[in-house]
């Protein structure tokens, strides 16, 4: 393959945030997921699992995630009384990770800016609390996804796990899209645990980081959006 083609194929892949329902075939599923394991690892451990999820097993994931995310709504909207009886009855939500904490400063304004970008794009008011939580929602649905992996890496060896996570991540999207094949990953799927856990057995010493939404994009005009891709930070010489 010539650079020109791979630089082509890395560039059209982007996050797709509606699907249309036509089921990726079994054997195309089977041949990403042979490409990515081909990625690097930390000292060849391959330290992370997927549990791939589609039809009626993705459906009722589909209806346990959307459930959870409206029983969080009051929590998400930090009303007072929620927080506190949710503290109370252990309704916080049970992800291995904390997926609703507050970024770093410097951090802070890249994630206002494709966060900002994307509710403009969909002609979604700041103030409009429905229409964002009706969009947010969309990722519990998994943008109608026909496929959705769940991620999960050893916890006794982050931050490597992690790292090789996303070396493989990377890998697959690429050869999904090699293939015709969209994606989105979709890391709010980290926020709860119990619903992937009753339909797949996870060992205990792994942990959920992310999901990844695979399908094909529709023509919806959310698809059309582009979030921006400047330059890698540098660091300066001394
Ligand atoms: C680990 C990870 C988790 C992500 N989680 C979400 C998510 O939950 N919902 C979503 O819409 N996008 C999610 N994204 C997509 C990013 O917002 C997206 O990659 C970024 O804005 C760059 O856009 P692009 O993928 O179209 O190039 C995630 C990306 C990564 C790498």
């Amino acid at each position: 393959m010539l650079a020109d083609e791979f630089s082509e194929l890395i560039q059209a892949r982007r996050s797709v945030r509606d699907f249309r329902p036509d089921p990726v075939p079994d054997e195309v599923l089977a041949a990403i997921l042979d490409d990515a394991r081909h990625a690097p690892s930390w000292s060849n451990t391959r330290p992370y699992c997927l549990a791939v999820a589609s039809g009626e097993q993705l459906d009722r994931l589909r209806a346990s995630y959307t459930a959870a995310f409206d029983a969080s709504l009051p929590l998400q909207h930090l009303e007072p009384i929620a927080v506190a009886k949710a503290a109370l009855t252990g309704g916080l939500p049970d992800g291995d990770f904390k997926t609703w904490g507050r970024y770093p400063d410097d951090l802070r304004p890249r994630s206002m800016k494709v966060g900002v970008g994307l509710y403009r794009h969909l002609g979604i008011e700041r103030g409009d609390r429905a229409a964002r939580d009706a969009q947010s929602r969309r990722n519990c649905e998994f943008f109608g996804a026909p496929s959705v992996a769940w991620v999960f890496v050893h916890k006794k060896l982050l931050p490597f796990s992690a790292h090789d996570a996303g070396l493989m991540l990377q890998t697959l999207m690429l050869s999904a899209k090699a293939r015709g094949v969209d994606s989105c990953a979709l890391g709010v799927l980290a926020t709860w645990r119990s619903p992937i856990e009753a339909e797949f057995v996870i060992p205990a010493r792994y942990q959920l980081i992310t999901g990844l939404a695979l399908g094909y994009a529709s023509d919806n005009h959310v698809n059309d959006f582009r979030a921006e891709h400047p330059p890698i930070t540098l660091a300066e010489p001394r």
